[in-house]
């Protein structure tokens, strides 16, 4: 495996360490290894099937990994209930971005807000819209007729009124037009200049994601094939070898 990075420990927030996943009986994962630090934003790609969403159903907790380690904030929580990741502090886009269609952007940031530090629902609720000017225009407007991307957008709102520190984003923009993904990964480089959340972005829109990432790696059958700089993997070749090969 190509490694271009330099490894200060002191920073790193995640650390997935050799982590084996099955469904049933039936291995998807075979033994995979990432790190995020405080601030960074990584994106996770590869070709459908290779086990990204599995990957952070683990690292959430949703799924528990039959070998390896999850640590976040150097503690091991592989096995952790979703409950407890949430609490202390990770946040999971789930593809698709479900909101509650029969109440108003404000109900359902409100319905989502948990007070994790101390901050009263309102500012948090300012802060998160500042972030999305089309969803501040009209908060009493009923979430079930937003667009596709103020959806998505509300959707990203509810997790950040909780103020994670690390944001799992599984296809954030999947299915919207350009411009509008183009629209939201901005918003997701403001969310972590704004608040130092680490963000692991899993993401279709390859050129997109690496736009704003610090880092890339790239999936295939459920092993890491490639970690390296979003430069390089554009440049030598990686992707065209990972989708096409
Ligand atoms: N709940 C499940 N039960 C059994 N197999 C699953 C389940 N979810 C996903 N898989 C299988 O695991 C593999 C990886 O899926 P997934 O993590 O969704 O890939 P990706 O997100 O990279 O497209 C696929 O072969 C998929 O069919
Ligand atoms: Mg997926």
């Amino acid at each position: 495996m190509h490694n271009s990075f330099s490894s200060g420990s002191n920073s790193l927030l995640l650390t997935v360490g050799n982590v084996k996943a099955s469904y049933y009986k039936k291995e998807i994962l075979h033994g995979v290894s990432l790190e995020l630090r405080k601030g960074e934003i990584a994106s996770l790609i590869g070709p459908n099937g290779a086990g990204k969403s599995t990957l952070l159903k683990v690292i959430f907790g949703l799924l528990k990994p039959t070998e390896g380690k999850v640590i976040f904030q150097g503690e091991d929580i592989a096995g952790h209930s979703p409950y407890l990741n949430v609490k202390q502090g990770i946040g999971y886009f789930i593809q698709g971005g479900e909101v509650f269609t029969d109440l108003s952007i404000a109900e359902n940031l409100e319905l989502s807000y948990y007070q994790r530090e101390k901050a009263p629902f309102k500012e948090r609720k300012d802060e998160v819209l500042e972030l999305f000017p089309a969803l501040k225009k009209e908060t009493t407007k009923r979430a079930g007729l937003l667009s596709g991307g103020e959806r998505q957008m509300l959707a990203l709102g509810m997790l950040l009124i909780k103020r994670p520190r690390l944001l799992l984003l599984d296809e954030p923009s999947a299915g919207l037009a350009p411009a509008i993904v183009k629209s939201l990964i901005d918003s997701i480089k403001e969310i972590r200049d704004k608040f130092s959340t680490s963000i692991l972005l899993v993401k279709q829109n390859i050129r997109e994601a690496l736009r704003i990432s610090d880092r890339c790696y790239l999936l295939r059958a459920g092993k890491i094939e490639v970690e390296d700089t979003p430069e390089n993997i554009l440049e030598n070749g990686e992707l065209e070898k990972a989708f096409f090969a």
